[in-house]
């Protein structure tokens, strides 16, 4: 039998997930990054780094790395992205009625429903980097750059 809680209503109202978060004690969301993926990555980011530290995290998608940064001690976590959260990954009818989902922005819905059930307090900011102007966001003590660089179209600029 499956059991069916309001908390994996939620985890399953969103089409596509990136990233594969805890939520909850033993739930994780089914990310297209697994769990031993995301575990392999972040033995690369010295997270016991950030504690008392304002992070920037551009381009969060679901926000794995933000979440990560928060559970660090970072004293404020903003997750920066654009492209993805505009894109509509095909959340169907329960989706769209969901509180999460924002008609502009119908692809940061897994990151909405992560950071309600974490019970998480990061910020969101939804721009492109390339085009707004760096002093509108203030300044950081750490900035992540995960799995941007590669997308970039002038990548030094970007930097
Ligand atoms: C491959 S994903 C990496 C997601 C996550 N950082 C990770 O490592 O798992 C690249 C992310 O960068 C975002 N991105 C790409 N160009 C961007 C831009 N100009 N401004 C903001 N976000 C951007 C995409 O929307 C996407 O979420």
């Amino acid at each position: 039998m499956t059991v069916s809680t309001p908390m994996h209503q939620l985890i399953t109202s969103v089409n596509h997930w990136w990233h594969s978060i805890p939520v909850a004690p033993g739930v994780i969301t089914p990310g297209h990054k697994t769990p031993e993926i995301l575990a392999k990555e972040l033995q690369n980011v010295p997270l016991h780094l950030v504690q008392g530290k304002t992070v920037l995290d551009i381009g969060a998608w679901d926000g794995f790395f933000s979440f990560a940064a928060e559970a660090a001690g970072a004293s404020r976590v903003v997750s920066l992205d654009h492209y993805v959260w505009g894109k509509d990954f095909g959340t169907g009818d329960e989706g769209r009625a969901s509180p999460y989902w924002e008609a502009e922005w119908p692809g940061k819905i897994g990151y909405n429903v992560a950071r309600a059930l974490r019970g998480s307090r990061i910020e969101s900011v939804t721009a492109d980097f390339m085009a707004m102007d760096p002093a509108s966001i203030g300044t950081f003590d750490v900035v992540f750059f995960f799995g941007v660089l590669y997308h970039m179209r002038h990548p030094l600029l970007s930097l």
